[in-house]
């Protein structure tokens, strides 16, 4: 099947972790679970799809050095992995997910993490992760953020959903529509998270910075002219509502894995 379209972070690849921030500790007790789920201390190698700056690939590749593959279509994300761990731990290629460069059965696990929103053939990347795991022993895991969205963000969304600004995802409506997709083939579990929540302080500059600067990916369809009212309208209700510039939000945060094995 011919690819479709998708979106990358290649122009935003700056300011990518400052709008994604987990704490390390909770980062290495994903990667503890990435790693069990997918028996790394068996030598097997490990795929994070879409591996942006490397958030989950660089502290995996801490205890499973050589054995952890990143791809992404955007060089300057996968680029600023090597702020975060040695050169060489991490395999990197530039790929489209919907075609992996990878032969049949190649890998014990896959993640993909906040990437089925972005492309326009969503299930042809499953496949394609389907037919780069090994036959019925490896598993795909798909991480998912939830909460932790400031007020402001919140209030910049409502504001374009209503001036009809707001375009529909590109790829995938959401992870209910996922996981329906994938029930018809897979086994999908929800696995045990309790230790994957987080609490964060934010200031509200920081978040008006990242709006400015378009940080996030549904905002890039928006017109200038009407991000530069959207953004006006969002600096004035942050004023009314938090009063100082210095002003912080207290923002909690949960990561949801769920790991999905085709018998
Ligand atoms: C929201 S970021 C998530 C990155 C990483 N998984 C994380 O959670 O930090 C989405 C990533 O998917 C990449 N991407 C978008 N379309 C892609 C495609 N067709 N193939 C590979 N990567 C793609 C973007 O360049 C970006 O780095």
């Amino acid at each position: 099947m011919t690819p479709g379209r998708y979106q990358s972070f290649e122009s935003v690849a700056g300011d990518y972790d400052l709008t994604r921030v987990i704490p390390d500790a909770t980062l290495t007790e994903i990667a503890r679970i990435l790693a069990r789920e997918a028996h790394l201390e068996a030598g097997g190698l490990f795929l994070d799809g879409g591996v942006g700056t490397g958030r989950f690939a660089a502290p995996l590749a801490q205890a499973y050095p050589a054995q952890i593959v990143g791809t992404d279509i955007s060089p300057a994300m996968m680029a600023r992995i090597s702020r975060k761990t040695a050169p060489g731990r991490i395999a990197l290629a530039q790929a489209d997910l919907q075609r992996l460069p990878f032969t049949d059965g190649a890998f014990a696990g896959a993640l993909l993490v906040h990437i089925l929103h972005l492309i326009e053939l969503w299930p042809l990347v499953l496949t394609e992760i389907r037919r780069v795991l090994i036959p019925k022993t490896g598993v795909l895991l798909l991480g998912i953020e939830m909460g932790g969205r400031s007020a402001l963000v919140d209030f910049y969304y409502e504001l374009a959903r209503t001036r009809a600004l707001l375009p529909p995802s590109l790829g995938a409506a959401g992870i209910p529509q996922v996981l329906a997709h994938l029930s018809h083939t897979a086994q999908v579990e929800t696995l045990e998270t309790l230790r994957l929540a987080w609490r964060r302080v934010v200031p509200t500059a920081r978040t008006l910075e990242a709006l400015s600067r378009r940080t996030y990916s549904q905002m890039w369809s928006i017109s200038d002219a009407a991000h530069q009212e959207l953004l006006a309208e969002t600096q004035s209700f942050a004023h009314r509502t938090f009063r100082r510039s210095e002003a912080v939000e207290v923002l909690k945060s949960r990561f949801v894995l769920y790991t999905v094995r085709w018998p």
